[in-house]
């Protein structure tokens, strides 16, 4: 089972298994990180699953949709590592990923 890396807020770093097949925003749910609120349940309308990406990760995304670049746009901690973890689907090659939970807007 490939494993992500989820910083936290305050910097807190672990390692969790996910399921491939889930989004990445569901890895980090699905292992207690509540502070990840993705109130929208994964539907690309509230950008409250944001994170950032760590390194070279990002470009092996696939690309963000329309959607969600506008709903990156609205959040005052956007950057260039920017994603919507709802949007990711987590898969065996992302095994060893790092995401960054993004501070709340
Ligand atoms: S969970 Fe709402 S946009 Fe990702």
């Amino acid at each position: 089972m490939p494993k992500l890396v989820v910083v936290t807020r305050d910097g807190q770093e672990r390692a969790v298994d996910g399921d491939v097949g889930l989004s990445v925003m569901e890895v980090i749910r699905d292992n207690g990180f509540d502070e990840l609120l993705a109130l929208c349940g994964g539907c690309c309308s509230c950008a409250t699953c944001h994170v950032h990406i760590d390194g070279d990760w990002a470009d092996r995304l696939p690309p963000m949709s329309e959607d969600e670049n506008d709903l990156l746009e609205s959040s005052d901690h956007r950057n260039e590592s920017s994603r919507l973890s709802c949007q990711i689907p987590f898969t065996q090659d992302l095994d060893g990923m790092r995401v960054t939970i993004a501070p709340e807007d």
